[in-house]
C-alpha cells in the first residue's frame, strides 16, 4: 500500500520505491509538512521530523514551521497557498484537521483537466478535509501518489459551509516548505520566438517567482519551476520540479525566509483574482504535479514526459504514431488559392509528406491580418469549392488534410463582430485594446462557447478534417465580462480558461478522430492543461534550426518530445535570415514532431531527394523518437552555446539515435567526444552515421561498439584531423543510428 497512516502520531507516509512524502497532523491540528524527497523505509516512525510540539504560532511568530496549506493572519508570515476574505472582511484563517480518507486511483477535477490513471492499482490517493470554524470554510487536500513514478499530485478543494457568501482571494494547487535553500532556481523564459530559455538563478533571500497576468500562460514564462542542488547535473543530484496543469494566469514562486527554508507554491495567479464562495459552493483549484529526482535533472524531465505523455495526454493520439504535416504558412502566408495548395500538396506527397495543413487566410476576405476572424467559412475567391471541396482533393491525392483556426478571437471587420460586438472582451466604457488587429472573445459567457462549438462542429462535420491547428494569437486586456456581477469581476480570467477547456472538450469529444495541435503565436500557451485536449503543440514561431537547439532543449525540460511540434523550413530562416544547410534543419526537427514549412514545389532536385531521404529515415525511426526517451546531452545554454546533444532511447535501450550540433566551426579543433546515456553496458550497438559521409568523424564511429564504451568513452563528435574541420561550414549536425546486435551481449566491464 503506498499510503498509510500512523496513528500515534498522527502521520501519513505516501511512499513508493523512488519517492516519500510524509504529512504529520501536528500537535494543534494544522497540517505539517515532513519529507518530500527519496524513499524512507514504510515502517519508520516520523513524527519526530516536525521538530517541536507546534501548538499553534504563540511565543513563536514566524517560526519556520512546515506545512501543507499555509493561510495569512495566524502567525505565519510566509506567502500563503490560501487566502479568503470573510463576510466582515477578516483574513485570518487557521484550518485544522478534520478527517481523511484514502482511496485507489486518482479523481479528476469537476472542469479542469488533469492527470489520470487506467486502473485503481496505478496510484492512490490521500484527501485531507480541513476546517476553519470561524470561516464556515472547510478545505479539501488531495496528494496523488503513482506507483511507479517519483510524482506527487496536488490540488485543492474549498468549500463554503456557512451561511454567507465568502471570497477566494488565492487558492494555490500546493505548496511544498524545504527545509533549507542551498538551490539553484531553474525556470523557462523568453518571448514569442525566444520560449523556454532556460535560467538559471541561486536561490536568495526573500520571494522570487514568474507568472502571467495575459490570460494565458504566455511565452515570457512557462508555468513550471524546478529546484536543482548547485552541483546537481543531468544525471545526477537533487531536483524538484513543480508544474501546473493550468493554460491561464499563474504563479510559481520560491521565497526563502530568515531561517533560509524554502517555501514553494504554485497556483492561480493571485493578482487579478477573486472568486465568490456563495454558501454550498466548492471551488477546485488546479492540479499541480510535484517531482523529486535523485538523479537529476534528467530523471526530472524523464518523470514529466512519461506522465504528461501517457497519463495526461488522452484519446485515440495519445499512442497514435504523428502523422508528418506540410504547413503552408511559411511558403504562402495569406497569398494563395486552390490552385496554389494543390501544387504543394502534390509535391508534398510525393516526398512522403502525410498530411496538409492549411494555415490562415482560407476564410471570410482574410488577405491579411486585419479581418475576418470569427468567420469561419471559407473565401470562395480562393477556395471555390469550400474546405470541403479543397479536403476532398487533398485526400484524393493521398494525404490527410487539416486546418487552422483561432476560435477564441474575432476581427473588428467581421460579420461576428457586426452581429455580436457585446461578445467581445472589454470594459465598455473604455477603449478596448487592439493586438493584432484583433479582440479576444468572451469565453466565460456560456452562448459564446455554444456559438463555437455550433461553428466549429459543422466545419469538422462536413468537411474531412483530420488535424486542426487551434492558435491563439493576443493576449487579454481590459479583463471585463458583462455577464459577471461587479464585485465578480476578479472571476473573470478563470472562467476565460474553464470556458475555452469547455469548446475543447466539447469538439474532442465529439470529434475523437482529429488530431488537434495547440498553437499562441508559437509557444505561447505550451503547457499541460492543453495536452489533455491537444497532445501536440507548436513550439515556437522561430523555425531556424539554431535557434530552435535552446528552444526545443528547454520545452524538453518538462514536456515529452511527441508535445513539441518541429517543422524544416526554407532559408534564409524567415526569422533569422540564417542560411543553415537543409540537413541540420532536420536533424533538429527529428527531435520533435516533424513537419515541413515551405514550398516543396520549389526544392532543387537534389533538396527534393535530400527531403525523402528525411522522411524515410524519420518514418523508419518514428515510433523510437515519438515515444523514446529522451537524454540531453550538452547544453546549448552551457559554456559558448556552440554545441548541443541529445539522444532518444527505446524503453528496452535497444534502439537509440543520437544527435549532434555544432553552431560555429572552428578550424583545428583536435579531438572531441560525446558520451552517451541510457544505453545497455552489456549490449553491442551497431552505429551507423546520418548523413552518411567518408569524413575522419563517420569513419571512426561507423560499426559495432559496446553500450559500456559509448557511455564511458563516446562517440567521437570531432577528430585530431587538422583537414576535418576544412569546407565543413557553420550550423552542422550529425545524427548517430544505435541498433543493438543480436546474441551480442557482452560481459560487463569492472
Ligand atoms: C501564428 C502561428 C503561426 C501562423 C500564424 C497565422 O503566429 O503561430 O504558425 O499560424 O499565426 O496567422
Amino acid at each position: 500500500m503506498p499510503i498509510t497512516f500512523e496513528s500515534t502520531s498522527r502521520t501519513f507516509h505516501l511512499r513508493n520505491e523512488q519517492v516519500s512524502y510524509l504529512i504529520r497532523v501536528l500537535e494543534n491540528g494544522t497540517l505539517g509538512h515532513l519529507h518530500f524527497g527519496g524513499s524512507l523505509a514504510e515502517s519508520g516512525s516520523y513524527g519526530r521530523l516536525s521538530g517541536r510540539e507546534f501548538l499553534g504560532f504563540a511565543n513563536r511568530l514566524g517560526a519556520p514551521v512546515a506545512l501543507e496549506c499555509p493561510t495569512p493572519g495566524t502567525g505565519d508570515y510566509r506567502v500563503p497557498a490560501l487566502v479568503v476574505e470573510q463576510q466582515d472582511g477578516s483574513t485570518a484563517l487557521d484550518p485544522r484537521f478534520v478527517s481523511h480518507r484514502v482511496f485507489g486511483g486518482k479523481p479528476a477535477i469537476p472542469g479542469l483537466p488533469s492527470t489520470y490513471v487506467q486502473s485503481y492499482d496505478e496510484a492512490e490517493t490521500l484527501e485531507i478535509l480541513l476546517a476553519d470554524t470561524p470561516a464556515s470554510l472547510e478545505v479539501r487536500l488531495f496528494f496523488t501518489i503513482f506507483a511507479d513514478r517519483p510524482v506527487i499530485a496536488r490540488s485543492a478543494r474549498v468549500r463554503n459551509v456557512g451561511t454567507e457568501p465568502l471570497t477566494v482571494e488565492c487558492a494555490m494547487s500546493a505548496a511544498l516548505d524545504l527545509p533549507d535553500s542551498d538551490w539553484d532556481l531553474v525556470h523557462l523564459s523568453g518571448a514569442w520566438a525566444r520560449e523556454c530559455e532556460v535560467r538559471t538563478r541561486r536561490l536568495e533571500a526573500g520571494s522570487q517567482s514568474i507568472g502571467s497576468v495575459r490570460g494565458a500562460s504566455g511565452h515570457q514564462h512557462n508555468p513550471f519551476l524546478a529546484l536543482k542542488r548547485p552541483s546537481t547535473t543531468e544525471e545526477s543530484g537533487e531536483a524538484y520540479g513543480l508544474s501546473l496543469v493550468y493554460s491561464g494566469n499563474f504563479l510559481a514562486e520560491a521565497e526563502v525566509d530568515q531561517y533560509q527554508t524554502t517555501r514553494l507554491r504554485i497556483g492561480i495567479n493571485p493578482e487579478g483574482f477573486s472568486w465568490t464562495l456563495e454558501p454550498a459552493a466548492e471551488f477546485c483549484t488546479p492540479e499541480a504535479i510535484l517531482v523529486y529526482s535523485d538523479a537529476g535533472m534528467g530523471a526530472l524531465s524523464d518523470a514529466y514526459h512519461g506522465l504528461y505523455r501517457d497519463r495526461l495526454g488522452r484519446g485515440v493520439w495519445r499512442d497514435a504514431p504523428r502523422p508528418i504535416v506540410i504547413n503552408n504558412w511559411e511558403a504562402t502566408y495569406f497569398d494563395f488559392d486552390e490552385p496554389r495548395l494543390l501544387e504543394i500538396a502534390t509535391a508534398a506527397h510525393g516526398l512522403g509528406i502525410e498530411m496538409f495543413v492549411l494555415d490562415d487566410g482560407w476564410f471570410g476576405r482574410r488577405d491579411n491580418d486585419d479581418t475576418s476572424l470569427g468567420d469561419w467559412t471559407a473565401n470562395r475567391d480562393k477556395l471555390p469549392g469550400g474546405v470541403e471541396g479543397l479536403a476532398r482533393q487533398i485526400e484524393a491525392l493521398g494525404l490527410r488534410f487539416g486546418i487552422w483556426i483561432e476560435p477564441e478571437m474575432v476581427s473588428q471587420r467581421s460579420q461576428l463582430y457586426a452581429d455580436h460586438s457585446d461578445w467581445v472582451v472589454g470594459v465598455p466604457t473604455r477603449p478596448r485594446t487592439e493586438g493584432r488587429n484583433q479582440f479576444v472573445l468572451d469565453m466565460s459567457r456560456r452562448e459564446v462557447v455554444d456559438h463555437l462549438y455550433g461553428v466549429l462542429s459543422d466545419l469538422l462535420g462536413r468537411a474531412p478534417i483530420s488535424y486542426v491547428k487551434w492558435d491563439m494569437n493576443r493576449t487579454i486586456t481590459e479583463p471585463f465580462s458583462p455577464s459577471l456581477a461587479a464585485d465578480r469581476q476578479g472571476e473573470f480570467f478563470h472562467r476565460y480558461i474553464l470556458g475555452v477547456y469547455e469548446l475543447y472538450e466539447r469538439l474532442t469529444r465529439a470529434f475523437p478522430q482529429v488530431l488537434f495541435e495547440s498553437c499562441a503565436g508559437g509557444g505561447g500557451r505550451f503547457d499541460p492543461g492543453m495536452l489533455p485536449f491537444a497532445p501536440q503543440a507548436w513550439t515556437s514561431d522561430d523555425t531556424d534550426a539554431v535557434e530552435r537547439l535552446r528552444i526545443q532543449w528547454g520545452t524538453s525540460l518538462c514536456y515529452p518530445v511527441s508535445a513539441m511540434a518541429a517543422h524544416v523550413s526554407a532559408v534564409p530562416n524567415h526569422q533569422t535570415g540564417r542560411l543553415t544547410p537543409l540537413a541540420t534543419r532536420a536533424a533538429v526537427a527529428f527531435f520533435g514532431v516533424l513537419g515541413y514549412e515551405l514550398d516543396p514545389a520549389a526544392l532543387s532536385d537534389e533538396d527534393r531527394e535530400s527531403v525523402k531521404g528525411q522522411i524515410a529515415f524519420y518514418k523508419a525511426h518514428r515510433d523510437l523518437l515519438q515515444r523514446g526517451r529522451l537524454a540531453r546531452l550538452r547544453s546549448p545554454f552551457e559554456g559558448d552555446g556552440n554545441e548541443a546533444a541529445w539522444l532518444i532511447a527505446s524503453p528496452d535501450s535497444r534502439r537509440a539515435v543520437v544527435g549532434h550540433y555544432r553552431v560555429l566551426n572552428r578550424p583545428n579543433r583536435g579531438p572531441a567526444r560525446l558520451r552517451l546515456r541510457g544505453l545497455d553496458p552489456k549490449t553491442s550497438y551497431r552505429v551507423s552515421v546520418w548523413p552518411a559521409g567518408e569524413d575522419p568523424v563517420s569513419t571512426a564511429n561507423t560499426g559495432l561498439r559496446g553500450g559500456d564504451e559509448l557511455m564511458r568513452v563516446g562517440l567521437l563528435v570531432a577528430s585530431d584531423d587538422p583537414d576535418d574541420s576544412r569546407n565543413v561550414g557553420d550550423f552542422t549536425a550529425r545524427l548517430f543510428d544505435l541498433e543493438a546486435q543480436e546474441a551480442t551481449h557482452r560481459r560487463a566491464r569492472a
